[in-house]
């Protein structure tokens, strides 16, 4: 091995200890910034490394340089451009799309291998083709997962006639692919019949998942990924690959368990039967239809949480869509200045991507004593006198306690058990879930009909008034 590729083999192990590092760093809300520059880092060295690597064993003509670096600069400067303009609330779909290009381009090294006309040995046939499999459930189950979050495909649940029959079909031909292939792994036949049998799975899998469940999904796909990343690393022999891999797979693994335990779901069954599918059950009628609910002012809700001891604040989606953390910010802010103890109690599904909330509240510069996981939470919410309610809907659903709805099972805050609720939202619209709430009827419950944004504004004015 020459001194060039000692190096750059130093670089890669470096760079993988600033993906585990990163990874740590990323742990508490606190040091995560910290955490994605230093795994950026590592792969920008990686990234680089590699290059080099390419160069020095002249593995590349001189098209396949102008190939790399046309790439390099359309993809990156494409990632670069919606990373910067996305919106908050879209992130999920975007998390999405980058599962689908990272397990897509993990079973094209695969199926780049294979077409190579070379015949491979038994264990890189396997690898290879369980490359393909996972790598081709990502992409086109990721891409269906974006549509359905960006709405383009119906977020309701898609009943695929005879579906596990049709599932058990496919996963019968994905055996027969990875024999075919390690029989003949220059058969395009066996790729064929590989990589289209994983194409159909990702949609047969995906398409029958409701909203509701979709944040496990996703995590799912994501771990995936890893996993599809971490064959290709076999295929190529590519440690690096491997390890990057092995550490997406393995988060992404441990996220999925979280938010499968968080809705009360089980990751089996998703996969297998579509969960989220639960009848929508309209329990308190249709919007701003026939139901009396009680509506209340800002300078109501002013009053209420002035005089209040303890106020838990429930963010939502909502919250996220209006960007209203700052003005919840200060109106926490005014109300702790005021002798109120000020809480955040926060559901781990709240919003549409895990950490939604948390990110949002410390971009904000909300105490982080302050916000309060669910566990934390919910025995407070019997001692709180005012639950504010911002923007959220499915995760404050008492509903939730009884079987046959679609959020069923799912742990949600004990809003209910607060002495007194105000809700800030603009209408009698439902969440993601598709189902009314009946905490909005709730003779305890006061509704304050607004955008989350102007609506905390005019609170906190209303407060600083009372209070001046
Ligand atoms: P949702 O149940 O979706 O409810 C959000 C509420 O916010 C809506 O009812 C809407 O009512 C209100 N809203 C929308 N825009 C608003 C604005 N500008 N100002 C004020 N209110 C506004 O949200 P949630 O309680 O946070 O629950 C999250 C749901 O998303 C769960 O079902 C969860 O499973 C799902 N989900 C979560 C994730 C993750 S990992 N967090 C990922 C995907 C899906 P109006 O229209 O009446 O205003």
């Amino acid at each position: 091995m020459s001194a060039t590729e000692t190096v750059v083999r130093l670089v890669f192990l470096g760079a993988a200890a600033c993906f585990v590092i990163g990874l740590h760093l990323m742990n508490s809300p606190r040091s995560a910034r910290h955490g994605s520059v230093v795994s950026m880092v590592g792969m920008i060295c990686a990234g680089v490394a590699a290059l080099v690597l390419i160069a020095v064993q002249g593995a590349i003509t001189p098209v396949g340089w102008i190939v790399a670096i046309a790439g390099l600069a359309i993809g990156g400067g494409f990632g670069l451009y919606i990373a910067r303009t996305v919106k908050m609330t879209a992130i999920p779909q975007l998390v999405s799309l980058f599962n689908a290009v990272g397990g897509g381009a993990a079973a094209l090294l695969a199926v780049h291998d294979l077409t190579l006309g070379v015949q491979v040995g038994g264990t890189v046939a396997i690898t290879a083709g369980l490359d393909i499999i996972i790598g081709g459930v990502t992409f086109s189950g990721s891409l269906i997962a974006a549509g359905k979050l960006q709405g383009i495909v119906t977020g309701s649940p898609v009943k695929i006639p005879a579906g596990k029959l049709v599932n058990g079909v496919l996963a019968v031909a994905f055996v027969a692919g990875v024999v075919w292939l390690v029989a003949d792994s220059t058969s395009p036949g066996a790729l064929i019949l590989t990589c289209a049998a994983a194409l159909l799975f990702g949609v047969t899998m995906v398409l029958p998942i409701g909203g509701a469940d979709m944040p496990v999904v996703i995590s799912l796909l994501n771990a995936f990924t890893g996993l599809a990343v971490g064959m290709a690393g076999f295929v190529l022999d590519a440690t690096v690959l491997i390890i990057a891999g092995a550490l997406v797979g393995a988060a992404g693994t441990i996220l999925t368990v979280l938010m499968a335990e968080a809705m009360n779901r089980s990751i089996l069954s998703i996969i297998v039967g579509g969960f989220g599918t639960g009848d929508s059950v309209s329990t308190v009628g249709g919007p701003g239809g026939d139901v009396s609910v009680r509506q209340v002012s800002a300078d109501d809700v002013a009053i209420q949480l002035a005089y209040a001891q303890r106020v838990l604040v429930v963010p939502g989606y909502g919250l996220a869509a209006a960007q209203a953390q700052h003005e919840l910010a200060e109106l926490g802010k005014v109300l702790g200045e005021h002798g109120v103890d000020v809480g955040y109690a926060i559901h781990p599904v709240a919003g549409r991507m895990p950490g939604h909330m948390n990110v949002l509240l410390a971009e904000a510069n909300v105490p982080y004593p302050q916000l309060k996981e669910m566990d934390e939470a919910n025995p407070l919410f019997p001692q709180t006198d005012v639950a504010l309610v911002v923007g959220a809907n499915d995760v404050t659903n008492p509903a939730a306690r009884r079987p046959g709805n679609p959020v069923s099972g799912m742990p949600i805050l004990d809003v209910d058990k607060a002495k007194s609720v105000v809700v800030i939202k603009r209408s009698m619209g439902k969440g993601y879930a598709g189902l009314d709430n009946e905490l909005y009827t709730d003779p305890k419950t006061g509704m304050f009909f607004s955008d989350a944004k102007a609506g905390l504004a005019e609170i906190t004015a209303a407060i600083k008034t009372l209070v001046a």
